[in-house]
């Protein structure tokens, strides 16, 4: 039996069918389900659409996502335009076959065309995987700028926070860096 063709799609989230819509979020849920970093949360979900969708199917089923957003990320009195990566998974079953690596590519290529900065938030268990693409940690520390207290360290996430720098944009890793917010993981 030979292995059935994986396809790689694209779309902006206003042109997912409602049955993809709903096939990423199952996926994506299934992906999650004992995941040390927890499930994956309807706040998770929020973080994930109003961006690129970057699918893996095979056949009609989907056994791979990820989606980058726009975010703001304050850096050295900047406001960079950064492309944000979010709900990052492969189907259990499908994982170490470099469907990962392909959603990847694509998903940096959008980072590198549109955006001054990518950055993400890193499960551990994803830490080799996305070094291993030239993603590198954030030292310095972490934050968000809230809508009432303004700067907030943000501790838990130091040491957790990888970027993909791009040439033209000037960055120190070890100087703080902070996030735009929103509700749930504001990471
Ligand atoms: C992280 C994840 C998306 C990787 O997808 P994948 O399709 O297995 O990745 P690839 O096959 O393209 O892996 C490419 C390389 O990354 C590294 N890598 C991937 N998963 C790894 C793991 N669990 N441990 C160590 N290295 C890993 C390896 O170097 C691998 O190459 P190799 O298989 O030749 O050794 C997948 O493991 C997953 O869905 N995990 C659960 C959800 C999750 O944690 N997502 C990340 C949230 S930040």
């Amino acid at each position: 039996m030979t292995d059935t063709e994986v396809r790689l799609r694209t779309a902006h989230t206003a042109d997912l069918a409602p049955a993809e819509s709903a096939a990423i979020r199952a996926m994506l849920d299934a992906a999650f389900a004992g995941h040390p970093d927890g499930a994956f949360t309807d706040a998770d979900w929020d973080h994930t659409v109003g961006g690129i969708h970057v699918m893996a199917w095979e056949g009609d089923a989907l056994i791979g996502h990820a989606s980058v957003v726009q975010r703001r990320l304050l850096h050295g009195g900047r406001a960079l335009r950064t492309g944000y990566v979010e709900a990052v998974a492969v189907r259990a079953d499908r994982r170490r076959r470099g469907h990962g690596s392909a959603l990847m590519s694509v998903a940096e290529r959008y980072i590198r065309g549109a955006y001054e900065l990518g950055a993400l938030g890193a499960a551990e268990e994803a830490v080799p995987f996305y070094t291993g693409r030239g993603w590198q940690l954030w030292q310095g520390p972490t934050s968000v700028l809230t809508p009432h207290d303004g700067v907030v360290p943000t501790p838990d996430e130091d040491g957790w926070i990888y970027v993909f720098p791009l040439a033209p944009t000037p960055l120190d890793p070890t100087a703080p860096l902070t996030c735009d917010w929103r509700d749930g993981d504001v990471w």
